[in-house]
């Protein structure tokens, strides 16, 4: 009763001129361009391993329980960075060969790498393995692995590495590489107390690892 004769109360004047609104809305935009140009071109991608080859310089493995295996192999590993604008480095990389998932060289230690943008680098790890245990259950498939003349190698690749583009460098990562290498040893006579491979095998594989980084 009696509303209608109130007169409306005219709302405070807290406008903002609209030249001060478009500016700011003008700015954000642009700031949002810059961050989002920023993002794509720096969104890290890992890179790429490649095994090239591998030179075994031997191969003696006992044929009857229990399995003992020694191998010193030298592999050349290669790692391209495929952009245009982020370096990497890496740190505390170690290389093993391993069959069926049991280590059969020790860990090699690779230096501090730093890789520029686009850059190739390659490593020469010698790879040792005095007298690895080969388990019951894997012996008798490596020495069938022999008879049939090939014997598949996994390498494996761990460590670590951080992006770093102008001043800016990333919270490490972890890297995780994983390179399959057929290794073809050659006539091995099984039937002795030991299969040796008669000479030094050098393999060119040009095969490429398949690479996980994880923080
Ligand atoms: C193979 O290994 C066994 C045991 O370690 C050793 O006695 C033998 O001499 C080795 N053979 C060759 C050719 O190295």
């Amino acid at each position: 009763m009696g509303d209608e004769e109130k007169a409306p109360v005219p709302a405070p004047d807290f406008s903002i001129p609209k030249p001060v609104i478009y500016g700011v809305l003008g700015f954000l935009g642009v700031l949002g361009l810059v961050v989002l140009t920023i993002f794509l071109s720096l969104r890290p991608s890992k890179p790429s391993f490649t095994i090239q080859d591998i030179t075994v310089s031997s191969f003696n493995v006992s044929t009857s329980q229990p399995y003992r295996l020694s191998t010193n192999m030298q592999v050349t590993i290669s790692s391209r960075n495929t952009m245009s604008r982020v370096a990497i480095i890496y740190r505390e990389m170690e290389l093993y060969a391993t069959y069926r998932n049991e280590q059969i060289t020790f860990r090699y230690s690779l230096p501090l790498t730093y890789q520029e943008h686009n850059e190739f680098v390659v490593w020469s790890p010698y790879l040792e393995g005095h007298v690895a245990a080969i388990s019951p259950i894997s012996g008798p498939v490596l020495m069938q692995d022999l008879n049939y003349g090939a014997v598949l190698v996994i390498i494996k690749i761990e460590g670590r590495l951080k992006f770093r583009v102008g001043g800016w460098t990333s919270a490490y990562y972890r890297l995780y590489g994983h390179c399959p290498a057929m290794i073809q040893l050659g006539d091995m006579d099984t039937k002795k107390d030991f299969a040796v491979s008669a000479k030094e095998f050098k393999f060119l594989l040009v095969q490429n690892c398949h690479v996980e980084i994880a923080r």
